[in-house]
């Protein structure tokens, strides 16, 4: 199903200042929703307990049990609000950023947006590649494989890996093209992906009960330890893990705007 993708891209634009970028635009799939979906007639909501369970006033539409990892990279990027979804965005909001990112559904960037990135200019553009998702636990148990044990559904992850070629050599043909005014930079999900389970107690199992969809079901108390799990639900990472993932995208960027 099409929650299944996660992250595509997102886009930064502008100059240095405080926050070190000027505005955010998010075009991605449900690893960034942070509510579009909530009001749109799709399954692929997460805008219910335990969903958001650690975040301030509880679900949001995120698919997590907190932040998501652009929430946590606009935090480092030193922006004091996350970026509104694109549903609950309007007049000035839209110029710090618009978070487009959808589970599943078709939103559709705006001309407001491309008027917005061509006045201030595209600077730098992250191109973040998909993640290993034969080893999300939902991919495990929908192909009969143990989800506690290390195996992942590989011809899963060769598809993932045939894509992730193709959007690294995408980068580097828009490099080319535009090497006056912009930056495109690859991020390689999958590099380091599988070491990241040593550092967990629980490394693939799901911290909340999950439906066949993946997704977890509703009003189920989690695990406790949540910082000790690497996956939320089926498809999704907790917020330390997420915080992992935004740590390493901002080195990326920043020692990509220093070498500018
Ligand atoms: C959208 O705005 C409404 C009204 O301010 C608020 O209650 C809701 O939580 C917001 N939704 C998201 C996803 O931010
Ligand atoms: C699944 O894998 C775990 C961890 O390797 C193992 O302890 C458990 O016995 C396995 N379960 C089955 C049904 O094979
Ligand atoms: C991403 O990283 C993995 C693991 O290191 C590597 O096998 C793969 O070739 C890389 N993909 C790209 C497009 O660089
Ligand atoms: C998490 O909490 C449970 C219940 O307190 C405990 O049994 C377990 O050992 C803790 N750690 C992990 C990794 O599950």
């Amino acid at each position: 199903m099409g929650w299944v993708v996660p992250l595509l891209l997102f886009v930064l634009v502008g100059v240095y200042g405080e926050p070190q970028v000027p505005c955010v635009f998010i075009f991605s799939d449900s690893l960034s929703e942070n509510g579009n979906n909530n009001n749109l007639p799709t399954l692929a909501k997460f805008n219910y307990k335990p969903y958001g369970i650690d975040f301030i006033n509880g679900p949001t539409g995120r698919p997590t049990n907190s932040r998501n990892a652009v929430d946590i990279l606009t935090q480092l990027l030193g922006f004091e609000n996350f970026i509104p979804p694109f549903a609950n965005t309007s007049g000035s909001d839209i110029l710090k950023g618009v978070n487009y990112a959808s589970a599943a559904a078709g939103i559709r960037p705006e001309s407001g947006s491309n008027y917005v990135l061509r006045e201030f200019g595209l600077r730098e553009c992250l191109l973040v590649g998909l993640g290993l998702i034969g080893c999300t636990p939902h991919a495990k148990s929908t192909n009969g494989l143990n989800v506690s044990s290390p195996s992942c559904v590989e011809d899963v992850n060769a598809a993932v890996s045939m894509f992730n070629d193709k959007l690294k050599s995408l980068a580097d043909q828009l490099n080319q093209r535009f090497s006056a005014d912009s930056k495109y930079i690859f991020i390689n999900s999958t590099e380091g992906a599988r070491d990241l389970a040593s550092g967990f107690a629980v490394p693939y199992d799901p911290c909340c009960l999950i439906q066949n969809n993946g997704l977890c079901v509703p009003d189920q108390m989690p695990c406790q330890n949540r910082s000790e799990y690497l996956f939320w639900d089926g498809f999704h990472t907790t917020d330390v893990v997420n915080k992992i993932i935004a740590t390493a995208t901002y080195n990326v960027l920043l020692s990509s705007m220093f070498n500018a």
